[in-house]
């Protein structure tokens, strides 16, 4: 098997030449700022393979799209079949085989009550197509969603999510009806810092006795729109009783709960959906990414009935919503995940995890080290006391990581996290971890030397 190998240090000439011509043609986002410093030449398994010749282990996989790792044989075979088979459709309008067999297994797997699938291309789209249902299904205008949140780069994604402030220039504005709380946390939690600590609760308190008060009455509130397990914001897991909390408000002002899950969905944190660690069951939820194992894309929005009912006059997908040859490979992922027992694997790396990285918040620079399966990241900070966010300190550690042939991610806010397959070998990936590991305590020790 492959190993990680840099022989020329990223960018090599041919990736330097390469993103020359990008920063010179594309905008920004494409174009400059790469955190990245090379150019795919292709990639394989679980590897990145750059133009300049270096090996990287891929502990990114295309944002968590391709869990299985690159180019998995069964899901190579499935929607190349489909696409001879199928090409592309339209099939809000052409229903196509694999569109009706997902529906049922989708169904089958999801949070009970989920009882409907309307298909998207991608997780923007899912969420866009979800608010437009919690909207017209309770005739509410408002909605309800968390600080550190991601949801997409399109105005409503945009407006739904709050990483940072200065992520989203002149855009909220535009789109209003979105009221922003804490994610239910301890680290940084706003609300509770004494001995008693956050148990999450105090954001529902927050909801219920300040928000819904001062600011916008329940009878305006569609909902509330979270991701079960903050994933951009640095995989942060809610305190178990904010869950029955959160459900009893619901209740009691009719709000829907919509989860997205289009990063936690399908595995990533070693349930096939996060919701099912706490036994939540939504009125919708969000899925793509992961969804058909790094075949094409393919999103998703499961519904109650009782969504669908209400919001039957809304119209959802598009022409390449839902395209069959995707659909394959989605039920070819589900196959392999029942097969090849994906799940236990998780949990297998995910101590492994634990062992390598959990050491590391002994260290001054570290807040916290999060593993929840393979959804990890470590949140850097000035000093343990003010915890303060410290984004330079996860870019050092990815820039050496990168040195050293692992590719994770920096994500701007103060975290370095990774998205693994989740099929990867044991050993590769506690080399990823030792790497890692390693990269932290070198930046930690820079530091203090200073
Ligand atoms: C939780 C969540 N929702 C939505 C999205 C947007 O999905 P996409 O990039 O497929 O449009 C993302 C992407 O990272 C995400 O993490």
């Amino acid at each position: 098997m492959d190993q990680p190998t840099v022989h020329t240090p990223p960018p090599g000439p041919k990736s330097e030449a390469l993103l020359a011509r990008a920063s010179a043609t594309m905008h920004r986002s494409f174009g400059a700022d790469q955190a990245v410093p090379f150019v795919l030449d292709h990639k394989e398994g679980w590897f990145l393979y750059d133009v300049d010749g270096n090996t990287y282990l891929d502990l990114v996989t295309g944002w968590g799209s391709t869990p299985l790792g690159a180019r998995h044989p069964d899901i190579e075979t499935a929607v190349v079949e489909g696409w001879r088979r199928y090409c592309l459709e339209n099939t809000d309008y052409v229903m196509a085989e694999p569109l009706v067999e997902l529906a049922d297994r989708l169904i089958a797997i999801a949070p009970s009550g989920l009882a409907r699938v309307s298909y998207d291309v991608s997780g923007t789209e899912a969420v866009e197509t979800a608010l437009k249902l919690m909207r017209e299904a309770t005739g509410r205008p408002f909605v309800i969603a968390f600080h550190g949140q991601y949801h997409g780069e399109s105005y409503i994604g945009q407006s739904l999510s709050a990483q940072r402030s200065d992520f989203t220039p002149r855009l909220r504005h535009l789109t209003p009806g979105v009221l922003h709380v804490p994610f239910p946390h301890p680290f940084r939690c706003p609300f509770r810092h004494g001995p008693e600590g956050c148990d999450g609760t105090c954001v529902v308190d927050y909801i219920e006795q300040h928000l819904t008060f001062h600011v916008v009455a329940p009878a305006e509130i569609a909902g509330v729109f979270m991701e079960p397990i903050l994933g951009e914001g640095g995989v942060l897991v809610p305190p178990d009783p904010f869950w029955p909390a959160l459900a009893d408000l619901c209740d009691r002002n009719d709000w829907l709960l919509c989860l997205d899950e289009v990063e936690t969905g399908f595995g990533r944190t070693g349930t096939m959906f996060a919701a099912e660690h706490w036994g939540v069951e939504p009125d919708l939820m969000c899925l793509a990414k992961a969804m058909s194992g790094g075949g094409l894309p393919i999103a998703a929005v499961m519904m109650t009935d009782a969504v669908a009912t209400a919001a039957k006059a809304v119209n959802t997908g598009g022409t390449w919503a839902g395209q069959p040859a995707a659909a394959l490979g989605t039920l070819a992922t589900l196959d392999v995940y029942e097969r090849d027992g994906i799940l236990d694997h998780v949990l297998e790396l995910e101590s492994i995890a634990e062992e390598h990285l959990r050491p590391l918040e002994a260290l001054d620079t570290v807040g916290e080290v999060r593993v929840k399966g393979l959804y990890i990241a470590i949140d850097f900070v000035l000093d343990p006391t003010s915890r303060r966010r410290a984004p330079h300190l996860a870019t050092a550690v990815h820039r050496r990581c990168v040195r050293e042939g692992i590719v994770g991610i920096e994500d701007g806010v103060s975290h370095y996290r990774v998205l693994p397959a989740l099929n990867m070998p044991v050993e590769l990936f506690r080399r990823a971890m030792e790497t890692i590991a390693r990269a932290t305590i070198a930046v930690d020790r820079e530091r203090s030397s200073k």
